[in-house]
């Protein structure tokens, strides 16, 4: 019997899926319904010691693709700690903390810190991560969330000390933007804290209404900036920096970044994650989606016979090698006739001078043009054309 049930730690989950800290988990209500619908664990909006810009909440999103967010509204202290106490007497989902201390002030991370454990949150999040309150304004040269994240050195200071001060285990959400992912990381292993959360808000530019000067295209906004930008567009972005912790650290890693199906989820796990931290994706379709990718993800290690999340967890580690070293094989493509129909899609590829009709209309391949590069199978609406791989039982 397979289960998604795994013990973090001190905490017992029942999903891998995380409702990941923003909009989603910003009142008891939200969260008790989160829980019913049976996420595992979520992490709540981002809680402040003191605000270092007041946050207006304003989304813009294309389903399927991206989140942007220039700003969101966040918690005071007061507020965080009324949030997660009020959390805990209705619901008994595990909930993570999502808090940033006033920038390097260790003694103001551990107050928060001390408060939220008060307050009954069942783990911390620091947040290294939030574009929006630094990298596009940094007011009285106050450093918070993704600057503080910039600064490994830093990082780890403030995340010993917390961890040292609390008994709830502790996670640090750190920037993936302009910084080497992996220093932090590092970083955040010699801290001693538990784990690392993937991926924050990217930093993007919204997008423009080019009819109308170039205004942004974001409704009840007229001056915007640079923001938070999530969602599918990071997703392989956000494997790349899993892989990489998973490869080179011991913490534990909640994997989000980009997802949307279930398959992302155990794409995630088997490059290393923990659990998956999922946001745009619920803001786009709510938690009504949760039952389905529990049960989807369920079905799929029943079937495939993996017992526990763990038995899938970085399986995928194994076949990712530095780029000199992978194992490129030439295998002509082969063709399904029975399902391709005629379309000619895979003949618009622009670099391909192999690919050709012959005079049934049957596709075919030239093998002195071919050079193997296995496009024409990705792009193949049908998934009509494919590449034998024997060379796997070699
Ligand atoms: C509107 C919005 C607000 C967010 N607020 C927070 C926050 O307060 N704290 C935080 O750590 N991450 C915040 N995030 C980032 C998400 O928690 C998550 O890491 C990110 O959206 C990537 O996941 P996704 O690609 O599934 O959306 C926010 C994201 C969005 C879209």
């Amino acid at each position: 019997m397979s289960t998604l049930k795994q013990q973090v730690g001190n905490l017992t989950i029942s999903s891998p899926i995380m409702v990941a800290s923003g909009p989603l988990t910003d009142s008891p209500d939200l969260i008790k319904k989160a829980e019913d619908y049976g996420a595992g664990c979520v992490s709540t909006k981002l809680t402040l010691l003191e605000q270092p810009i007041k946050g207006h909440r304003r989304m813009y999103a294309v389903r399927g693709m991206y989140t942007f967010n220039p700003s969101d509204k966040r918690n005071d202290f007061e507020q965080g700690l009324e949030l997660v106490y009020k959390t805990k007497r209705i619901a008994s989902i595990p909930v993570f903390a999502n808090i940033a201390g006033p920038g390097g002030n260790i003694e103001g991370w551990i107050k928060i810190s001390k408060g939220m454990e008060e307050a009954g949150a069942d783990a911390l999040e620091l947040n290294f991560t939030c574009p929006n309150m630094a990298f596009s304004k940094t007011p009285d040269g106050k450093v918070a969330g993704a600057m503080v994240g910039r600064n490994p050195a830093l990082m780890k200071e403030i995340a010993s000390s917390v961890k040292k001060a609390v008994s709830i285990p502790v996670f640090a959400k750190a920037t993936a933007t302009n910084v080497d992912y992996l220093l932090s990381a590092k970083a955040l292993d010699e801290s001693g804290i538990d784990g690392i959360v993937t991926m924050g808000s990217q930093l993007g530019v919204p997008p423009i209404d080019i009819y109308r000067g170039g205004r942004t295209l974001m409704p009840n906004v007229g001056l915007n900036s640079t923001g938070g930008l999530t969602g599918p567009v990071n997703r392989l972005l956000a494997l790349r920096l899993i892989s990489n912790v998973a490869m080179n650290t011991k913490l534990t890693i909640l994997g989000g970044g980009g997802i949307t199906e279930w398959q992302h989820c155990i794409e995630s796990i088997m490059f290393g994650s923990t659990l998956t931290p999922i946001c745009s994706k619920f803001l786009w379709d709510g938690f009504e989606v949760i039952p389905k990718m529990n049960e989807a993800i369920l079905r799929f290690m029943e079937e495939q016979g993996y017992e526990t999340i763990a038995d899938m967890r970085g399986l995928a580690l194994k076949y990712l090698v530095p780029s000199d070293k992978i194992e490129a094989y030439d295998v002509l493509p082969h063709f399904d006739r029975a399902k391709c129909v005629r379309c000619g899609m895979c003949l618009k590829i622009g670099s391909c001078t192999a690919l050709y009709f012959d005079e049934n209309k049957n596709i075919q391949v030239d093998g002195e043009k071919c050079q193997y590069c296995g496009l024409c199978a990705s792009l193949c609406p049908r998934k009509a054309i494919y590449f034998p791989r024997d060379w796997e039982n070699q």
